[in-house]
């Protein structure tokens, strides 16, 4: 970490650039500006300026909580960031601040509710068990990521949304491209373009349906004048891409599993702890590179003891707020039986994740139903083989080969 001498008042600040790390190491970078204090200053690779970095659990749950902190005037200025290239889509709820990011999510919520997700269970087990069939009736070894963590959620977000099945591919091809930053800003465009007008054409078509798919949903919000087609597409991307972190922050957990023994051991053998665990699993698992989406403080805000101007950028880290030791005692130990487990993987506040009921049902099907359905499973490669992703905002492994029996 390089320092920079300022002559603006506040801590240095640090160079913190985007790290291929591979395994689940914790970011050193952001394990150092923990230590350095609760609000540090941090430059990343792209963007223009410097911006407040909180990392303790207390300092992120109030700026996520504080509508002082507004998502909206980041919209239309360059600040310091991860991704090369910035275009935030009007409409898309994780740009929007009070009253609209709640007119927003209103109109898809219903989909994504604990009853909702119930009810898909058994339709999401019903697509999940041939993709693990077909593994077992090929037999050792195989990819994990490849064969059941790439294609189940994608078909499973598919089937929230409402995308037929001969769009799948293609919608599945967009995502992969937008999350990515390999490509650069124009391959990025194009997808967003393609993904676009195919949602933009969907939602006018179901403008009259009564379905409970997602683009229904957002079709019939559309002829209510609820919402903009501008806003429209805005708030269905993001549901459409988000699918693709479960796929990487599933691959972590499995690679947890699959290298240290006395977890797999717990998993297995006690299946009734298994969602405890998987809590544990989803507040240890360092999900992205670096920090989302800065917040921009609208007028002077004290936190954690620092004055923060009105005008300035802040970002916050939920995977430091998540080794919070006053929070989280011994916070860098897996401990399966951590009660009470209040992570912040799913952000926290009016931003919290639309897809987390979604997201932990996904999870436990694909680990469940992989331990109970391969005994034996392990790495089928050293782990120091295991390839790791590059290059991307969501931290997960490129392929899990694994073998069983
Ligand atoms: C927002 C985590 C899966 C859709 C977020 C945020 C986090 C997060 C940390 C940001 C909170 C903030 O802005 O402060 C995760 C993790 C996932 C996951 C760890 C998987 C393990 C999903 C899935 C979907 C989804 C499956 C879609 C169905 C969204 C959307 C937002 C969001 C739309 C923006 C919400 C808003 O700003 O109002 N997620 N997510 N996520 N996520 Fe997820």
């Amino acid at each position: 970490m390089t320092e920079e001498t300022t002559t603006l008042t506040g801590p240095p600040v640090r160079e913190w650039p985007a790290l291929d790390l591979a395994g689940t190491e914790f970011d050193p970078v952001l394990a150092e500006l923990m230590r350095e204090g609760p609000l540090t200053r941090i430059r990343l690779p792209f963007g223009v300026g410097w911006a407040w970095l909180a990392t303790r659990y207390e300092d992120v749950r109030q700026i996520t909580n504080d509508p002082r902190f507004s998502r909206t005037a980041g919209m239309d200025r360059q600040v310091t960031r991860l991704a090369p290239h910035f275009s935030p889509q009007p409409g898309s709820p994780a740009w929007a601040d009070q009253p609209d990011h709640n007119r927003l999510r209103k109109a898809v919520a219903g989909a994504f509710t604990v009853s909702a997700m119930k009810r898909l269970r058994p339709r999401a087990q019903e697509l999940l068990d041939p993709l693990v069939a077909g593994i077992v009736r090929d037999g050792p070894p195989a990819d994990l990521v490849e064969r059941v963590l790439e294609p189940f959620p994608v078909t499973l977000i598919c089937e929230v949304m409402g995308v037929p099945a001969a769009d799948r591919p293609q919608m599945h091809a967009w995502a992969a491209q937008i999350v990515s930053i390999k490509g650069g800003a124009e391959a990025s465009a194009e997808a967003k373009k393609g993904m676009f007008g195919w949602i933009a054409d969907t939602v006018r078509a179901r403008a009259d349906s009564a379905g409970d798919d997602v683009y229904s949903l957002i079709g019939a919000a559309l002829r209510r004048g609820e919402i903009s087609e501008a806003e429209a597409v805005g708030l269905a991307a993001p549901l459409q891409i988000g699918g693709e972190a479960v796929t990487h922050n599933c691959g972590q957990t499995l690679y947890l599993l699959l290298t240290r023994p006395e977890l797999m051991e717990r998993m297995r053998h006690q299946p009734e702890a298994r969602a405890t665990a998987l809590d544990e699993l989803m507040r240890y698992v360092p999900h992205r590179t670096a920090v989302g989406l800065a917040r921009i403080a609208l007028e002077d805000v004290e936190v954690g003891g620092q004055l923060i101007r009105a005008g300035d950028p802040v970002y916050v880290s939920y995977l430091a707020a998540n080794r919070d030791p006053d929070v989280f005692p011994d916070p860098d130990r897996i401990d399966l039986d951590r009660d009470p487990n209040p992570h912040l993987s799913f952000g926290n506040g009016p931003h919290y994740c639309t897809g987390a009921v979604l997201a932990r049902l996904q999870i436990e099907l694909m680990v469940g139903t992989l331990l109970d359905r391969l005994p034996g499973l392990r790495l089928a490669v050293p782990a120091d083989q295991v390839a790791w992703r590059r290059k991307t905002m969501i931290r997960g492994p490129q392929s899990l080969p694994v073998t069983w029996g």
